[in-house]
This record gives C-alpha cells, structure tokens and sequence, in this order.
C-alpha cells in the first residue's frame, strides 16, 4: 500500500484523466491572456439582477407529447433491490482512485465523486475510504473499547454499552490531510474528484467522548488521549484532552444507518475540523496521557516540511478552503452560452463559513456566491453562483471565507509561506478554465 507521502508525486503517464476530457496538462495562465477576451466583460455583465434568456424550448417534443415505455407498461416490483441502489444510469456516480497513484491494484486511496454530487451531505456509499492496512471487517459483537491510562477506573464497553450513554447527531466534514497534496507543485489532476475528493460530509450518531472520559474518570495529571484503531494499521493519535472534551464523538451511525465497513464500522473516533488521520475508524483503545506519544503518524507522517528544514508539527486543523464542484473537468459546461449555474462546496474547521466568492476571470473580479442550505459548524457548505454566460473562456475559482476572517490563501501564497515541500494542508484556491465549447481543465493563474 502507498502512503499519502506520496501525494506530493507528480503523474508521468497521466492516466486519470475523465473520459472524454483534454490531456490535462500543466498550464500556467497569465491573466494577462485573458484581459482581452470576453470572460471579464461576462463577469461584469453577470448578474442575479439581468433577466436571463430562457433554457425552454417551445419546438413539439415528442418525449413529452407521445407515451413512452415506462408510462404504459407496469414498472419493477417492490421486491427486485432490499436495499436501495441509484437509478442505473446514475452508474457513473462512483469513488475512484487514481492509477498511479497506488502501486497495488486495490488501492489504499479512494476520492468522493464531488463533480456529480449536490447539497451538503456525502452519500454513505461514495465517500471516500483511506486505510493504511485495507478496511477491517469487524463483527460488533466482538468488538470492545477500552479506556485506561491516567483514569480512576479503567473501563471496557462492548457496542451495547455504548448504546445506554446519551447520544447526539451532528453533521461535520472529515477531510485528509493530504488532500489536494498532489496539486502543490502545480496543477494535475483533472477533475475535482480527484483534487479535492478526499472529503465527506455525513450526519454522525454517536456518544459524546466527554461522557465516556466522565466514566472513566480523567485524573487531574490527564492531558492527552491516544486512540487506536483495530485495524491492522493500528492507527495511533494523540489528541490533547481540551478537543477531546470539547466536540469528539465515539460514533456508530453514518447518515442515520451503520458505518459502512470501510468507514470504521462498528465504531469510529470523529474529531471535528481536525486532520481526518485523527478519526481513528475500529475504534479500539482510548488511553489518557499527561503528553503527546510522538506516533509515527504524528512525527514522520502528517507534518510539514518548510523550506528552512524545519517541520510543522501538530497541524491539527483543517483550513478555510473551498472548491468549485461544477463546472469542472469531469462535468463541462455542455449547455452553450446564456443561463449558467456554477455551484461548490467550502468549509473551514474553524466553525462556519460567512462569505463564499467566484470569479470568472482568474481573479481580476469576484461576485459574492449564494450560500445555500444549512450553515452548520466545521461542515460543508453549499454555494452557487447564476450568471449568463457569453460563451467566452473563463477563468474559474473559488473563495471562502470563515467565521474568524480567514480568507482562502492562493496556492502562490501558500507556497511562499510553507515552500515546496509540503504534502498536507494545501487549500490553496483552484482554478478551471473553461474553453468556448465548454470542456474544462485544471490550470494555474500567475
Ligand atoms: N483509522 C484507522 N484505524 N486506520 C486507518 O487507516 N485512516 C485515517 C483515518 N482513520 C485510518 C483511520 C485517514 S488518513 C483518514 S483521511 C480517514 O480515516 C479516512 O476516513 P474514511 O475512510 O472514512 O474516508
Ligand atoms: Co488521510
């Protein structure tokens, strides 16, 4: 299995690329190449306020002035799927990994279908998995969660005793660390997917880790917890006891129905806004420390080399980012030119966000995005942007900002702070460039 160090990797087969789409190669624009183009003159024009053309068509259309099959013979029995699948030409709509990436065939690294999705919650069966030693299969019954350590009474909980401590449901994003890391040295990947994949958004059940830490009985020297996973990567990560008292969940329910296996089922940790290595899935052994145990995830893995030698160490939190979900490589703009509906996700883990901008041309101009859906704490949010467009190239990007100020970095800016080396924590703003027939590929602004 690879590790996600080697998301700094750049492709040299580039074979990830969607059907149908362009050769994504490496491109850097000048703004300058566009100022004389159309796309700022349709930022300008742009507007909630302009009357947009109509999308309707009053040609006699034969699918909606004669009966079809589906409306004059019965449809399929109840019985044909116990558990619910999408309709069948919804079969692209599916995590995907990217070839080169791994050097198995089954890969330790999948990415949620961002592109095609809408709303704010992942669905359970396309969020994206990531697991350092293949995804457990544990009967819940066998399953058991110890507390110990610096506690006044070391505590082991089968699923069952979880089920009598007071639950709660809260929706929050996980995202990794490494996501977007393939993207620091320069734009790669096309497709959100594949950029910006490695995020869900669900709705957990589960027990206040407060409560069971309350149980066991912290002793005032307790600081820090490790937790585990049983797994066979054995995922260790200290967590300082404040966040543990603060928002973390020992969770059992995804979206109102079990984890999924490869999402930590029975039970996983959920360490809300923090780097998504910390929410160990199997969750298996909770220990209280009075300092950080330096794991290997914590030392080697997940932190941040700087261009003076030095690392970032402890980088918990997942910065204010966001990302345009459509348009994009994988979903190009087929429509040609008038009423437009350009739509993306931000989140921040520092709570909330108040402000999402898009600009059309690289930059120079930025319209405020409507902000749609709920605005829940360290979640996703919703934006879309309508204008009509004129059918010239666009430079498109993103830009949020959170509830404490921090406004979205550009991947320039980013990298004059923190260099080149850097895998983890890139939310540097993505650009697409859209051509006049629409298809859509993933390119720097300088
Ligand atoms: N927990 C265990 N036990 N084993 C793992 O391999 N992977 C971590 C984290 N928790 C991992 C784990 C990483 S790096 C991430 S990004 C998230 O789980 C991924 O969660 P997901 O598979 O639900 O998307
Ligand atoms: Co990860």
């Amino acid at each position: 299995m690879k590790k996600e160090d080697d998301m700094a990797k750049q492709d040299t087969s580039r074979p990830a690329r969607a059907a149908g789409a362009p050769d994504p190669s490496r491109r850097s624009l000048l703004r300058g190449t566009l100022a004389a183009g159309g796309a700022v003159a349709a930022g300008l024009m742009a507007g909630r306020a302009r009357a947009a053309a109509p999308v309707t068509s009053v040609t006699p259309d034969p699918l909606i002035t004669e009966v079809q099959d589906w409306n004059r013979y019965l449809g399929g029995g109840v019985d044909t799927a116990p558990y619910g699948l999408p309709s069948e030409f919804e079969a692209d709509v599916v995590r995907r990994n990217v070839a080169w990436l791994t050097a198995d065939t089954t890969s330790s690294i999948n990415f949620t279908p961002l592109h095609a999705l809408d709303g704010i919650i992942t669905p359970n069966g396309v969020c994206f998995e990531r697991h350092h030693g293949g995804a457990a299969e544990i009967d819940p019954a066998q399953h058991r969660l110890m507390i110990h350590g610096l506690v006044d009474k070391p505590l082991v909980f089968t699923m069952a005793d979880l089920m009598r401590f007071p639950r709660v449901n809260r929706v929050f994003f996980l995202e990794c660390a490494a996501n977007s890391g393939m993207e620091w040295r320069g734009s790669q990947l096309n497709g959100c997917q594949f950029t910006h994949g490695m995020i869900h958004n669900v709705m957990y059940t589960g027990v206040p880790l407060r409560l069971l830490l309350e149980e066991a009985g912290v002793k005032p020297s307790g600081k820090w917890i490790l937790a585990e996973g049983a797994d066979a990567s054995g995922m260790t990560r200290s967590i300082p006891l404040e966040k543990a008292l603060d928002d973390c969940l020992v969770a059992f329910k995804m979206n109102g129905e079990a984890l999924r296996a490869e999402q930590g089922y029975p039970v996983r940790l959920v360490v809300p806004g923090w780097e998504g290595n910390m929410w160990v899935k199997w969750l298996r052994r909770l220990e209280v420390g009075d300092k950080p145990w330096q794991q290997r995830e914590e030392t080697s893995k997940y932190t941040d080399l700087l261009p003076t030698g030095k690392a970032r160490r402890f980088t918990w939190m997942m910065d204010v980012k966001s990302v345009i979900t459509n348009p994009s490589p994988q979903a190009p703009l087929s429509h040609g030119k008038g009423r437009t509906v350009v739509t993306g996700l931000a989140w921040s883990g520092a709570g909330t966000i108040k402000r999402v901008d898009v600009t059309l041309d690289g930059g120079r101009n930025w319209h405020a995005a409507r902000i749609d859906g709920p605005s829940l704490d360290k979640s996703l949010h919703r934006f879309y942007y309508e204008f009509d467009w004129d059918g010239s190239e666009l430079l498109l990007q993103s830009r949020a900002m959170d509830e404490m100020g921090y406004v979205q970095p550009t991947k320039n800016a980013l990298r004059t702070s923190r260099g080149e080396n850097s895998i983890y924590h890139n939310n540097g703003i993505q650009t697409w460039r859209v051509q006049a027939d629409g298809v859509t590929e993933n390119v720097e602004v300088s």
